[in-house]
């Protein structure tokens, strides 16, 4: 089977990055794969959140599914917290995974700082807890934005050192597939022209939920009137757009605006180019303000009431609990004799 898992945290705002390099690339996979999408509550708690934020934030990014077009009764969509196997799987793979590879990660680097002995435990455990996610449903594919990847290389290493290290019982118990594993390699899905979008005042910098400057990014909670003025405003350089995609190269803001262009209209770059290629900004970013109010507009207003709709949201969620525990479970099932633990 072809099965898509992906997560996103519930903490701070969701923006256009999220919605380009993640929840829109969500929607036409539920024409070809089974698809969980999850909101990560117990990721969230990783940096403390205050409780009630956490509960908005976490129906915020469920109305996003919705708003965006994923259909609940064909994906699973529900709140990570909710199922407690992922952290019953996330045990077992802190106990599989060394503590050196959790070292290794930048993103844990980057958010610890200098100041990695004050931050929680559950931080550099973060990569154990979303291979349980994946690994949990056995997930083939998982679509993410490039800051992922990382973490989905651990991923396949906790995948692999699992199957080996528990062959022999895994054999013994016959529940592997024909090759002897039990947890499949999952391939992450990082592909498209909006894999890394950049902040809006700084083309070397990540689009980001903590950037300090509410003007270097758009939220998808922006209105129509927000949304226009943070795209007219964005940094660029003097130029022209180039005549050519190559010409991108080595003009961070260029490449970023037209790359968002390109993902809100379903085209590569390539043909964002041959439409503007050589046309100044006062030609461009209103061309790109349009669409992205065009896109963003409607489905900030369904997210807005979405949100407030609690009964829908959390039945939703509730819902989709219910179908994830059962192939949760299902898993757990393996993992509990593979490991050698007595029911
Ligand atoms: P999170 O919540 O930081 O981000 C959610 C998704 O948005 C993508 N993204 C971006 N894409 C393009 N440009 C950007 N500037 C940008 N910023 C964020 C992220 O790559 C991500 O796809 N660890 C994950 C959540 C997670 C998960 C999982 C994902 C937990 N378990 C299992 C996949 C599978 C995270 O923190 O994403």
């Amino acid at each position: 089977t072809n099965r898509v898992f992906s997560g996103i945290q519930p903490s701070g705002d969701l923006h256009l990055g999220n919605y380009l390099g993640a929840i829109r690339r969500f929607v036409p996979l539920q024409d070809t794969h089974d698809c969980i999408y999850c909101v990560v509550d117990m990721h969230a708690i990783t940096v403390w959140q205050d409780p009630d934020d956490l509960r908005r934030a976490t129906r915020e990014v469920a109305a996003a599914y919705v708003a965006a077009g994923i259909d609940p009764k064909r994906a699973i969509i529900f709140n990570q917290s909710q199922v407690m196997q992922h952290a019953e799987l996330a045990w077992i793979f802190n106990c599989v995974a060394r503590i050196g590879w959790m070292n290794r990660m930048t993103q844990f680097k980057d958010k610890a700082g200098k100041n990695s002995e004050n931050v929680s435990l559950g931080l550099l455990a973060y990569p154990s807890l979303m291979a349980a996610d994946i690994l949990l449903y056995k997930a083939t594919h998982v679509p993410v934005g490039d800051d992922q990847k990382q973490h989905l290389e651990l991923t396949r290493d906790i995948a692999a050192k699992f199957n080996n290290d528990y062959a022999a019982s895994i054999a013994a118990q016959n529940v592997g597939q024909d090759d002897g594993s039990f947890f499949p390699i999952t391939e992450p899905l990082i592909a498209g022209p909006a894999t890394r979008i950049m902040s809006l005042r700084d083309g070397t910098k990540k689009m980001s939920k903590s950037d300090p400057s509410d003007q270097s990014r758009i939220s998808l909670l922006d209105n129509a009137d927000g949304i226009a003025k943070k795209i007219k405003k964005a940094t660029t350089d003097p130029e022209p757009l180039p005549e050519t995609v190559e010409g991108l190269a080595g003009r961070p803001e260029a490449d970023n605006l037209v790359g968002i262009y390109a993902a809100l209209s379903d085209q590569s770059k390539t043909q964002v180019i041959a439409e503007f290629g050589g046309k100044g900004w006062g030609t461009f970013k209103p061309a790109l303000a349009d669409l992205a109010v065009s896109v963003l507009g409607p489905m900030g207003e369904e997210m807005r009431r979405l949100v407030e709709d609690t009964t829908t949201i959390d039945a939703i969620l509730r819902d989709g609990a219910e179908r994830a525990r059962a192939l949760a479970e299902a898993t757990m099932v393996d993992v509990r004799s593979i490991v050698g633990f007595i029911r």
